[in-house]
């Protein structure tokens, strides 16, 4: 395939021979090591303005299961009956729901905007509502990027004093309007991802980050297998730490991120320029993000049978590789669909089966993504005059 979807571009150990020289005669390779720790400080200092707190994760998935585990038996134990219930969007990634079912909660399933493809706030407070008492935790999910209203989020836990987890796993390098990272001096716990496919790219990683120092410190504990400074367990553990060589392709993922940020976001609006009015494209609520792929939604006549797969076969006859983030959704997955609850998901249901993501990488030129955007065009331009004919 000439266009891929993906082109994963983690930093070149190979380029740092000195730095791993250095960390293998330390003789510290993981325990939260000095490389580590140094890279939890820089990130704060150059993407959060100094701001707030951070601990790095082996993956956002385990990050997720730490943050919501923290949350629901740390931030607020419950005390009588036990919530059960995990409030999150279905049009999501399965690590979320995944996190939450490891944490022995059921997912409540809630509907999307039709605009941002966020969660939609109207049907979290309708889930809200119906589910008094019972919702231990509630975490929404930064679609592709897109900034969540983090003081909404504040001001609900606050009136119902049922904790937010963010999952911001696309969100590394997404600022919002006042030109301030997403996430910066929130005193909600924000997860994002440094996996390989995502724009901040290591290999396995994760970040968990929040203006609340005891939080930070706590969750950063708990991935030292809960123990205290005397090593004993004191609180839920498992084992989250990041290898110091990892540390260090996160370190230099920070040097040359503002090069990666703009690059990307130079394709993102190459695409919103050559792409066909016709394709819906995500409404941001902040600056561009630094996106992962491209996310469009196509037209409704894409929902009658198996057109949008044919869609996807002709442009891989064509060299372009497009995928569908997220379809199916939660609910849509078997082993999912036995453990979670919903009711109407309308907006969901559509997006998900319209939804289509483009390829963008660092190493797209503009050229190609003329290229593709002017594939997707004629595919789809050819789609509807081939239907214009059939119905004369
Ligand atoms: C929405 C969402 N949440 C969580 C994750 C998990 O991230 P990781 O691969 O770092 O575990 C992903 C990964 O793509 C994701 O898209």
């Amino acid at each position: 395939m000439k266009y891929p979807f993906l082109r994963p571009n983690p930093p070149k150990l190979s380029e740092h021979v000195d730095a791993l020289k250095k960390i293998e005669s330390s003789g510290w390779f993981s325990n939260y090591g000095p490389t580590n720790t140094e890279f939890e400080k820089e990130i704060v200092n150059r993407l959060f303005q100094g701001k707030g707190y951070s601990t790095t994760v082996s993956n956002a998935t385990i990050g997720l299961m730490l943050a919501i585990k923290h949350a629901v038996e740390i931030k607020r134990p419950s005390v009588g009956k036990k919530p059960v219930y995990a409030i999150m969007p279905s049009f999501t990634f399965a690590a979320t729901a995944h996190a939450a079912l490891w944490c022995g909660l059921t997912p409540l399933l809630c509907d999307i905007d039709p605009d941002t493809w966020l969660p939609s706030s109207e049907s979290i407070e309708k889930l809200l509502k119906e589910h008094k008492g019972e919702v231990a935790v509630i975490v929404p999910y930064s679609t592709f990027g897109n900034g969540l209203d983090l003081a909404w989020y504040e001001t609900l836990q606050h009136k119902t004093g049922i904790p937010v987890v963010v999952d911001a796993a696309a969100s590394l390098g997404s600022y919002s309007k006042d030109g301030r990272h997403f996430g910066c001096e929130s005193s909600i716990p924000i997860v994002f991802s440094m996996q390989a496919t995502k724009s901040f790219s290591v290999a396995e990683a994760g970040l968990i980050y929040s203006d609340n120092k005891d939080d930070i410190l706590n969750m950063r504990k708990m991935g030292n297998f809960g123990f205290s400074e005397t090593r004993e367990a004191i609180l839920p553990g498992l084992n989250s730490k990041l290898p110091e060589v990892t540390a260090l392709i996160a370190l230099e993922k920070l040097n040359e991120f503002k090069d990666v940020t703009e690059s990307r976001r130079k394709i993102a609006r190459a695409y919103d320029s050559a792409l066909d009015s016709s394709f819906q494209r995500q409404k941001l609520t902040g600056e561009l993000p630094t996106y992962q792929f491209f996310p469009i939604c196509l037209p409704d006549k894409y929902l009658e049978g198996d057109n949008r797969s044919q869609l996807i076969r002709d442009l891989a006859l064509r060299d372009v590789e497009v995928r569908t983030y997220f379809s199916p959704v939660i609910h849509d997955q078997s082993y999912f669909a036995k453990r979670c609850e919903w009711k109407s998901l309308k907006m969901t249901e559509r997006i998900s089966k319209l939804s289509l993501s483009l390829p963008l990488h660092n190493f797209l030129k503009l050229e190609d993504v003329r290229f593709i955007s002017q594939q997707l065009n004629e595919c789809a331009a050819t789609k509807s005059a081939s239907k214009r004919r059939k119905n004369a």
